[in-house]
């Protein structure tokens, strides 16, 4: 049988409910939401969030993503028993989340404790081709007798953060008898939501509307004979503050006017939009392994509806939209492991995160200021108003009720030249003089300004002291070969941009040479390993197999308080071997295989962000092996066997990581001002690796098989390309034998 493409789920389980609600969450950039099921069960978390819409619920505590009101859940009840799988038989059971129409569908045959049999159908999506369109079906029919159905659903704002109440109702209404209306105000930072449904009942149905304790529901029941469908719609509509006025007034019109279509027509129109994504960005791979595509197809599906990308004032949080995990905050994680996806496929959505920084650099030098330097510090964590919102202490310990700080906002400061990075990595992609004149530059100053004013002056040489890198298990230490290289790359492209642009701010200019000059980086030893930093070659090591074995679940520090862990050679993720993916050209293959072997040992990878980086640096050296193992374990983290892996929400960067594995991995792509270079390692399973690539203006295609490369150019002028090593002239196409 030919599936749809997608992922399933065959039986329903309630020990991976929270999980799958994460993987099959659906979303727009706009707004996503959870794929929880239409009846409760205890435990399921619900959820809806719009990009953006963030509160505090005590002034002390840092923003969080609002779990909006809900408008997926619907209480069914069939000749008076209430559906639920965890009653009756469920004799059959699909659900699946389709990639080429973005729907998510339900299909049970179920037996009550009456022994009456039902077939239900239930389907939702979120329209892609208008951001604010929610909409749901449900088919149900009797295979066995007449049924009295009764279906309960609304706007239910008892949703909270886990317990946090951010919305105060400011009104619900009904219109008409038709349309149902809740209007909400976040309590701290005061944005207004507004949600609306309509539906399309049955005919000669009975219909009833209460308002009680914050739900604003319907009720609605219908006597149906044997075998005729009772099919019920419900067309919604979010609107905030952030994107209109007046919002209630919007959302009213705009749920008036979709009421009067159908659940089917918008789905077309949803699906087309869908349709038009996977054309122009699908990677698809011809592998014996049918995962690896599944898994490639679920990381773009996931971000693209994790990305707001209709708005720069928004970037992406580390969950996506797909749930409360990191509270909605924004990480590195976007320039590193997820911009790049955006930036060569659609240069416009990768500018408009770097936009989002950009709108907040005053916060940035705010908070440099603070911590008694100059320039921008970005922050580590941050939400709607760019400010720092790392939680100040992690979660308690139960045994001794302390509270371990969080040091990440006073020292994990390599995010300051991450987005510097990706500034230029945008540049050399697009070529962009416009943005880079302006926004670019501005960046690129203030961020080299900071790194000045980081470091110490040691005489001889200047360090950056006091800083954690990548690898979160090692803190407070000095001289991150990771931070320092990416300092100095941030310092020395400001000041090449200041020369191009003729920008002769003497503040930066002399102290940028002299950092340049002078500023400590790490070299490799007489076993030609790159310290980590200062000191942590000189610390013990254990063997972390046992750790590795539970990867991700941080068991380590059951064992082991974090000061010993410090105190050891011990890496939550790849931190030396992310500056090796990121420096490709800067270190001698000796010393990049070396040196990812010496580090994957002491690495736990309990971290979502570090597999995919070991898989691209390990195809690079030519260790095939190793290479797709991690790739596919890399998939693993959300889409693996273990049900609570995604409660929170889905890992948005790991999920970046994969896409950034196949291209600079395994097509081994190298992207630069002046160069397009590829040297495919293709992983012994797959014969065929095809992706799209937008580079300076050219829209390309490339097919690679382990015998022959063929690149398609699709649009934008002709362009030289090396592959393996040669130089390659591409008019329109080129087909260039692989000899390796
Ligand atoms: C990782 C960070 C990452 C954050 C959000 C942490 O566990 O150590 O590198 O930015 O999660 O994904």
């Amino acid at each position: 049988m030919n599936k749809k493409r997608g992922i399933y789920e065959h039986g329903f389980d309630v020990h991976y409910l929270n999980k799958y609600s994460s993987l099959l969450a659906l979303g727009n950039g706009y707004l996503g939401i959870r794929g929880t099921h239409e009846e409760d069960y205890t435990g399921q978390t619900r959820g809806m969030y719009v990009a953006g819409v963030y509160n505090k619920a005590t002034a002390n505590e840092p923003s969080e993503l609002v779990n909006l009101p809900d408008i997926t859940g619907i209480v069914i009840e069939i000749d008076g028993q209430p559906f639920s799988l965890l009653d009756g038989e469920v004799l059959s059971y699909e659900r699946s989340l389709q990639f080429e129409t973005g729907e998510l569908r339900r299909e049970v045959v179920w037996k009550s404790k009456t022994g009456a049999r039902y077939e239900l159908l239930l389907q939702r999506f979120v329209a892609k081709h208008d951001l604010h369109v929610i909409a749901s079906k449900l088919t149900l029919i009797s295979l066995d007798q007449p049924a009295a159905v009764k279906i309960v659903t609304g706007i239910n704002a008892q949703q909270t953060n886990f317990g946090k109440q951010h919305l105060i109702e400011e009104s619900v209404r009904v219109f008409n008898e038709e349309i149902i209306q809740g209007v909400y105000k976040t309590t701290e930072s005061g944005v207004t939501v507004a949600v609306g449904s309509s539906f399309h009942i049955p005919e000669h149905s009975k219909k009833t509307f209460s308002a009680k304790n914050r739900q604003l529901l319907a009720a609605i029941s219908q006597e149906v004979a044997k075998d005729e469908p009772f099919v019920f719609e419900k067309l919604s509509t979010v609107y905030t503050s952030h994107e209109c006025d007046r919002p209630e007034t919007v959302s009213l019109e705009a749920v008036q006017a979709i009421a009067l279509q159908q659940y089917e027509d918008l789905l077309k129109r949803s699906a087309a939009a869908w349709k038009e994504f996977w054309e122009q960005k699908r990677i698809i791979i011809t592998s014996t392994d049918e995962f690896d595509q599944t898994a490639m197809d679920f990381a773009l599906y996931h971000m693209e509806i994790m990305t707001p990308a209709h708005d720069d004032r928004f970037s992406i949080g580390a969950k996506g939209l797909t749930g409360e995990g990191y509270k909605g905050h924004v990480f590195w994680d976007t320039e590193i492991f997820l911009a790049p996806f955006h930036l060569y496929t659609e240069p416009e959505t990768a500018k408009k995160l770097l936009l989002y920084r950009y709108k907040h650099l005053r916060e940035a030098q705010e908070k440099a200021v603070q911590n008694g330097y100059q320039g921008a510090l970005f922050p580590w964590e941050s939400a709607f108003t760019g400010k720092e919102e790392t939680p100040e202490y992690a979660a308690i310990n139960i045994r001794t009720g302390t509270r371990q700080k969080v040091a990440s906002a006073l020292a994990e400061h390599h995010i300051v030249a991450d987005i510097a990075f990706a500034v230029v990595q945008y540049y050399e992609n697009t070529i962009d003089e416009e943005f880079m004149k302006n926004e670019g530059l501005a960046l690129l100053k203030e961020t080299a300004r900071f790194w000045i004013s980081r470091t110490v002056d040691e005489g001889e040489r200047l360090s950056i002291h006091d800083v954690i890198g990548p690898d979160e298990y090692t803190e407070h230490i000095n001289n991150n070969a990771y931070t320092n290289y990416m300092a100095y790359y941030n310092v020395e492209q400001a000041l090449y941009f200041m020369e191009q642009y003729g920008d002769v701010d003497s503040s930066i200019i002399e102290q940028g040479r002299d950092f340049l000059k002078r500023l400590y980086l790490q070299k490799p030893n007489d076993e030609m390993i790159i310290p980590q930093d200062d000191t942590f070659l000189t610390k013990p090591a254990i063997d972390l197999t046992p750790y590795k074995q539970k990867q991700g679940s941080q068991a380590i520090l059951l064992d082991y308080s974090r000061q010993e862990v410090n105190e050891m050679q011990i890496l939550k993720q790849a931190d030396l071997v992310m500056l090796l993916y990121l420096f490709p050209d800067s270190f001698s293959n000796e010393v990049v295989m070396k040196n990812l072997f010496y580090y994957e040992d002491h690495t736990i990878h309990d971290s979502s962000l570090s597999k995919a980086i070991h898989a691209i640096v390990a195809a690079r050296c030519d260790d095939d092996e190793a290479a797709y193992r991690f790739f596919q374990e890399a998939c693993l983290i959300d889409l693996g066997p273990n049900p609570h892996s995604s409660d929170e929400g889905l890992h948005a960067a790991s999920l970046g990581a994969i896409w950034l594995a196949a291209m600079f991995g395994f097509a081994n792509l190298k992207i630069g001002l002046d160069r397009l270079a590829l040297d495919p390692k293709l992983p012994e399973n797959w014969t065929e690796l095809k992706f799209p690539l937008t580079y300076q203006g050219r829209t390309l295609e490339f097919k690679l098989t382990k015998q022959v490369c063929e690149i398609t150019k699709l649009s934008g002028p002709e362009l030289e390309i090396n592959i393996n090593g040669d130089i390659f002239k591409l008019c329109d196409r080129l087909e260039v034998p692989m000899t390796n």
